[in-house]
């Protein structure tokens, strides 16, 4: 099996939305603010608050942050951000619920204690929170302190996700992440300690210098903090578009092959652990809410990856923040000086997006779909998304090698003139 998927190894876009970021197009702060004003005011809102700043920067880091050792950049951000989500209430016209709130970036555990309450204040001032609202924090372990723990407990965060990659000293020098497992395993309990007790960890695969035994010792020594989730992500080395990745020589990257093998492992050990598949990459405790969604098919994804949020519209704060409006998707500017220039001029600091037509979004449910649950029903979707079932017909011609490989299962025994596709066989494999 290994050849077989060795031999469909290319690099494709993660999928957080069709179509991704870099097709989106020119969007004016007023196209925006026209679909916020068209939002059904009864159906609940999920929000992302983007903090881009980080201590320090890990050489293999993807995300939209910059490194600072002064609090004085973030102070500045967080005042023109809270007033970006007063500007956008405003524009909405109504109080909108909330269901779902993520802390991204970067580094929200960047934030003081006070500045935390100050941004949930904000936020509450301007949205009514359900009850039951899930507030979830990305998590540096190394940024975690008594003060910020009582911080979130009070602010009502109870879900947590640790950036932990891999505990072997020689892997976090060749990645410029130093975290011991005494850190991670206190910055767990003080949130514990304020009953966050959803709490997810990050691990990394295909890292520089990376061994199977380091995985190995990775898996057991986070299987020991009892997570509810695990995310297993693959690295994805783009030094052509970050530059800081250049620091990580390429002859340290294990190759194809050697990715394979570590994911393979780490997912036995998870398995024989008790630990449930979801999706590509994750793994949930019997006890978490995205296994629960996995099973009622109500599992979906947005700009974080998976998700047991299946609001359709997600409001996106700070610089690079996406938006999922019901109509497409609008992006921030990802640069300080026109996000500030924006929001001082009182305007969204909207500059990127995409409408979306019937095909975006039919093909962004058979992806959404395949994604999550390594199958899909295409002329179900076609149907549903106003199309003829045979519509892709010609396409499904195309998947002859994967299927003779047993990549591909096609199904077409579906009732009716076409054909269901299944994109399983050995699945959590053969589409990585
Ligand atoms: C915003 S960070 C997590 C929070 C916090 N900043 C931290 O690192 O502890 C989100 C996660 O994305 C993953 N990640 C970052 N860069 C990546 C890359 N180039 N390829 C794959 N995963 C990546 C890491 O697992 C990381 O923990
Ligand atoms: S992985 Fe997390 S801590 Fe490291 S640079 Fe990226 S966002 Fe910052």
């Amino acid at each position: 099996m290994k050849n077989k998927i060795l031999k469909y190894n290319a690099q494709i876009p993660r999928y957080t939305s069709y179509p991704t970021a870099p097709h989106f197009i020119s969007k004016t702060p007023a196209e925006y603010a026209a679909s916020l004003a068209l939002l059904a005011p009864h159906n609940p809102v999920s929000l992302y608050v983007h903090i881009p700043f980080c201590k320090e920067m890990c050489w293999y880091c993807g995300c939209h942050t910059t490194a600072t050792r002064k609090y004085a950049p973030v102070e500045a951000y967080l005042s023109l951000m809270w007033r970006e989500i007063r500007l956008t209430a405003d524009m909405i016209g109504r109080r909108m619920n909330v269901a779902h709130l993520h802390f991204g970036g970067g580094s929200p555990t960047m934030l003081h204690p006070d500045d935390f309450l100050r941004t949930m204040d904000v936020l509450r001032e301007a949205f009514d929170f359900v009850s039951d609202a899930e507030i979830a924090i990305e998590a540096d372990p190394r940024g975690i302190s008594y003060d910020k723990a009582k911080a979130y407990g009070q602010a009502g965060v109870n879900r947590a996700s640790f950036g932990i990659q891999d505990f072997s000293p020689v892997v976090q020098a060749a990645i410029n992440r130093r975290q011991d497992f005494a850190t991670v395993e206190e910055s767990v309990a003080l949130l514990r300690q304020f009953g966050i007790n959803d709490i997810n960890f990050d691990l990394m695969y295909g890292l520089p210098l990376q061994t199977l035994d380091d995985i190995e010792k990775t898996v057991a020594l986070s299987l020991s903090l009892k997570p509810r989730r695990i995310a297993m992500f693959g690295y994805a080395h783009v030094p052509w578009m970050k530059k800081h990745m250049t620091l990580i020589h390429d002859e340290d990257l294990p190759d194809a092959c050697a990715r394979i093998d570590q994911f393979s492992r780490a997912e036995k050990l998870l398995l024989e652990a008790g630990m449930q598949p979801v999706g590509l990459d994750h793994f949930a405790a019997e006890n978490d809410s995205m296994l629960q969604a996995l099973r009622s098919r109500t599992l979906a994804r947005n700009f974080q990856g998976y998700t047991t949020d299946a609001s359709s519209t997600l409001i996106g704060f700070g610089t690079s923040a996406i938006s999922r409006m019901p109509d497409g998707f609008f992006q921030n500017t990802p640069h300080n000086v026109n996000y500030s220039a924006a929001i001082l001029a009182g305007r969204l600091p909207v500059a990127r997006g995409r409408l979306l037509e019937e095909e975006d979004r039919l093909r962004g449910d058979i992806i959404g779909q395949l994604m999550c649950y390594l199958e899909v029903d295409i002329p179900a979707i076609l149907v549903k998304h106003g199309f003829a079932p045979d519509r892709f017909d010609d396409i499904l011609a195309g998947f002859t090698d994967m299927m003779t490989d047993g990549m591909v299962e096609l199904d077409r025994g579906y009732q009716g003139q076409s054909r269901s596709a299944a994109g399983s066989a050995g699945g959590r494999g053969a589409i990585r």
